[in-house]
């Protein structure tokens, strides 16, 4: 049996507009097992209601893409998935099961693929690369790719530095929401973007959280998404208030994430409650 455990990814971190991703400590699990034949796909946890379990499965189509590269698709195949990551919430529970197939299904058939070979598969499946990246990585990957041409690096994290989530219950669709978004944004708009992105990764590499509050500010995406989210200004400054170095919106939302390096429990707390008065329920982090 193979079992790959997948990490919740948290995309942009507000400036970096599908080049920035973090790895979360929240696992999916995925178990790949040989039987004589047929497929079956059991699913625990969230989505367990909701995910096909047969051939249209994300986590198979992605094995599927492995196996048919290794002129390896086995004869039958048991699939267990205990979900964690709460779907279509902003937290990568789409590259975790991209992920999660593509490493399993590597193992699996022997087909080798390097690192740069499962991304570059990976991130063609999900159409954008912030919450791909990390998922195999690990850490705070910043990512570029300009026609086909991918290049990363990983950054070291402050200690002392944590994700605080406030999910809100209910579903945001990632490619309806990116399809709302500008096709051109102006120069004013993008400098602001290019400064900000710039600040953080230096903030986070040299541990000046000070300078969050400011750099995790953006122009490219969440101007166009936060109306779809009651409460999101006000749930930022409750963060903030509580202690929060800086807020963003996790990936496409609902889900707002804060970094800290303390109060923890204080921002949560806000954060829901901040929600609620706006009318959403949410659960934390
Ligand atoms: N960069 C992507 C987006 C991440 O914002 O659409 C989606 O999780």
């Amino acid at each position: 049996m193979i079992r790959v455990q997948v990490p919740a990814t948290t995309a942009n971190l507000g400036p970096g507009f599908d080049c920035l991703g973090m790895a979360l400590e929240l696992y999916n699990i995925v178990e790949f097992s040989k039987i004589s034949r047929g497929l079956v796909i059991e699913v625990e946890g969230d989505g367990a209601e909701e995910l096909p379990r047969n051939e249209k499965n994300l986590v198979y189509r992605a094995a599927r893409r492995v196996f048919e590269r290794a002129c390896r698709v086995p004869e039958g195949l048991r699939i267990k998935l205990v979900n964690n990551i709460p779907v279509g919430r902003g937290l990568g529970s789409s590259a975790s099961a991209i992920v999660g197939g593509i490493i399993a299904a590597n193992v699996m058939c022997g087909a080798n693929l390097s690192m740069r070979e499962m991304l570059n598969l990976a991130c063609s499946m999900e159409g954008h690369p912030d919450n791909i990246a990390p998922a195999l990585l690990g850490g705070l990957i910043i990512y570029t790719s300009v026609e086909g041409e991918i290049t990363w690096t990983k950054i070291d994290l402050p200690p002392a530095l944590k994700a605080v989530v406030a999910i809100p219950d209910f579903i945001m669709n990632t490619r309806d929401t990116r399809e709302a978004l500008p096709q051109l944004v102006t120069m004013r708009d993008a400098v602001y973007n290019i400064g900000r992105a710039a600040l953080l990764v230096a903030a986070l590499q040299k541990g000046d959280l000070s300078i969050l509050g400011t750099a995790m500010d953006d122009r490219l995406h969440q101007p166009y998404r936060q109306g779809a989210i009651p409460g999101f200004k006000k749930v930022i400054s409750a963060a903030r208030l509580a202690g929060a170095r800086g807020v963003a919106l996790s990936g496409a939302g609902p889900t707002i994430v804060a970094l800290a390096d303390g109060n923890f429990e204080l921002i949560a707390e806000v954060m829901k409650n901040t929600f609620r008065e706006c009318g959403v329920g949410a659960r934390t982090m």
